[in-house]
């Protein structure tokens, strides 16, 4: 069997890392296509490195641009790709435009194609990554399924008969990665300035269009931030320090000590060493919640609604207007009581998607 992944931005570099090591163990080949959408070190090559995941194939050098340059480059720029590949899947991951792209472009060659993570819905139609979610899991002819609620909502969408549930492969590399921090693998993480390593702290990361496009909200999600009783490490993304730049607001200020993104390793190991986590991210909820630590979501809803379960991810889409005391003690807060319950799988995903596409091929030849 031959596979292409077709991946762009940082959170994909993730999930491909479990997928290509899984694949590495079979006799199939696996072909890594990168869009381009990611082409800082910070954010696309220190995840190779660090993650050990083998180089791309094939570059396409996209780059950045408005939401439909970017997906229609991505998507011309694999047309070629894919017509001289040919493989027996084109996988796609999560719900970025190089994941639309890369299942628009497969299905417009008759290529099968595979979306792993599909099933996750925020409901809120002005995010880009909804919209890429649901057009993915249309065209796709397997839905590798993350979790039971990412089943049941595709299957409310007519979906069940192509759906599969696979587990979560960001618990793999997330649980894989913690293991080797708390072994003493990694050297400790490159905190920004001014955060003391041992603590305590609080993590944040700000990068959805929603909180960082609109100055006044960005600059009121700043002074939130910056209002809280603990250091804030901010490692933060091109995005927020472009728009922070633009705007003329100052990211540093109160608690809050700026930072470059950081590689995987040095984000688990920020994780496990703060107090607790404030993001608008999906990824890092859940990496929080994995590794036991409370999170705080800057948005009104979450696709990853299991790590809301006991209150160890709380949504607060407006922390500004809030009391500053009270906001201070809800984002230090204490980790719930009693054992936390394990609904992204048991590390082990990657290895079924790999199984799951096996046992797929046929299907689709007959
Ligand atoms: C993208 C994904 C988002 C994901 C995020 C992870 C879409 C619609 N969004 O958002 O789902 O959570 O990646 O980081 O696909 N930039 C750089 N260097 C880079 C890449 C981008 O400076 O290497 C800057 C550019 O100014 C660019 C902006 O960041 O315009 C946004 O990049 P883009 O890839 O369009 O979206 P993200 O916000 O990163």
């Amino acid at each position: 069997m031959k596979v292409l992944s077709v991946v762009g931005a940082r959170p994909q570099l993730v999930k491909l890392a479990p997928v290509a090591a899984a694949f590495a163990d079979t006799g199939h080949r696996h072909v890594i296509v990168h869009t381009g959408q990611h082409y800082d070190a910070a954010l696309s090559d220190v995840f190779f490195s660090g993650l050990a995941i083998p180089a791309p194939d094939v570059h396409l050098g996209i780059g950045s641009g408005s939401h439909g340059a970017q997906t229609g480059a991505a998507l011309a720029a694999l047309d070629p790709v894919l017509a001289e590949q040919r493989p027996d899947w084109v996988l796609v991951y999560g719900d970025t435009n190089s994941t639309l792209a890369g299942a628009l472009a497969a299905v417009k060659l008759r290529l099968p194609v595979a979306h792993l993570e599909a099933g996750l819905r925020s409901f809120n139609r002005r995010m880009p990554e909804e919209h890429n979610r649901v057009l993915t899991d249309h065209c796709a002819d397997l839905l590798l399924a993350p979790t039971r609620e990412a089943v049941r909502l595709l299957a409310a969408e007519g979906l069940g008969a192509r759906t599969r549930l696979a587990g979560d492969v960001m618990a793999d590399i997330c649980l894989r990665i913690r293991d080797a921090v708390l072994a003493g693998e990694h050297p400790p993480p490159a905190l920004p300035a001014g955060v003391p390593p041992e603590g305590p702290f609080l993590l944040a990361t700000l990068h959805r269009p929603d909180n960082t496009d609109d100055p006044a909200r960005l600059d009121a999600l700043i002074g939130a931030l910056a209002a809280l009783p603990l250091p804030v490490a901010l490692p933060a993304h091109p995005r927020l320090t472009a728009r922070a730049g633009e705007y003329g607001i100052d990211l540093a200020r109160g608690s809050v000590r700026v930072g470059a993104p950081l590689p995987y390793a040095d984000l688990v190991g920020a994780v496990l060493a703060s107090a607790g986590v404030v993001t608008d991210s999906g990824g890092l909820q859940k990496e929080a919640f994995l590794l036991g630590r409370v999170c705080t979501t800057i948005r009104p809803e979450t696709e990853w609604v299991e790590t809301l379960e006991g209150g160890w991810n709380l949504l607060v889409p407006d922390p500004h207007g809030i009391p500053v005391e009270r906001w201070g003690r809800l984002a230090a807060r204490p980790a719930p009581p009693g054992p936390r319950p394990a609904p992204y799988g048991d590390g082990r995903a990657a290895h079924r998607v790999v199984r799951l596409l096996e046992a797929a091929v046929p299907a689709l030849a007959s």
